[in-house]
């Protein structure tokens, strides 16, 4: 058996993606380890998860530093003594910098609520209603410094049904990133998936296009 992948997973918020990592290793369904859990708002409820099961926290308020560069600086510097394999955005609500992105290139994933490269941004689900969409989904991508720009790994996808609101779309949409997620990291954890150069591999063979999830 290969060595477990070493994660360090940042949040802002709730974290439910956190918790579905957390129980896919518990379950002994995906062999990885959380080795740092960083917010960069204490208030986060994902840190009272990561605490329940014994996982060491970090804060780092970016409110703190006036300077993005410097907040940047500052959590690499961390980040560096943590050793991950990846870092996990999971509901990190701060754009990393150039810098910062190339520091650990290859090695920082991000979940999106979006059939990406459409609806980059925020409030994702009100503008996929708005726009009439009959379809949604939710992604996960290799960080770059442009914003929910790198390569795609892997989708899930589901019918907008009539009458839906935004709150029921994010529903669905997160129950489906609970089963995305620790799903792509098994794959790396398992090196089913490796990313090399920005470039994606999976089953050894180049990703021509993103990885589709039926759950
Ligand atoms: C998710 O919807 C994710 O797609 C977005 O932020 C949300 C985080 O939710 N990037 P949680 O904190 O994991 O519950």
């Amino acid at each position: 058996m290969t060595a477990p992948l070493r994660l360090a997973v940042l949040i802002s918020g709730s974290g439910s993606n956190l918790q579905a990592i957390i129980d896919a290793i518990e379950a002994g369904e995906l062999n990885a380890e959380i080795k740092a859990v960083i917010s960069n708002d204490k208030n986060a409820y994902g840190l009272v998860r990561a605490t329940k099961h014994g996982l060491h926290t970090w804060v780092l308020d970016h409110r703190d530093y006036e300077d993005r560069s410097r907040f940047d600086e500052v959590l690499r510097h961390y980040l560096e003594t943590v050793a991950p394999d990846f870092i996990v955005l999971a509901g990190f609500m701060r754009i990393l910098g150039a810098g910062f992105v190339e520091a650990f290139t290859d090695r920082i994933l991000n979940i999106h609520p979006s059939l990406l490269p459409a609806y980059k941004g925020l409030n994702t689900h009100q503008r996929v209603l708005d726009d009439g969409q009959s379809e949604h989904g939710v992604s996960i991508h290799l960080v770059t410094a442009e914003l929910d720009d790198g390569p795609i790994i892997a989708q899930a996808r589901y019918a907008v049904e009539p009458g839906e609101t935004a709150a029921d779309l994010a529903a669905r949409g997160h129950r489906l990133e609970h089963r995305l997620y620790p799903r792509v990291l098994r794959w790396l954890a398992d090196r089913d998936l490796c990313i090399e150069g920005g470039r994606i591999f999976f089953e050894a063979a180049p990703l021509e296009k993103p990885i589709e999830f039926h759950p």
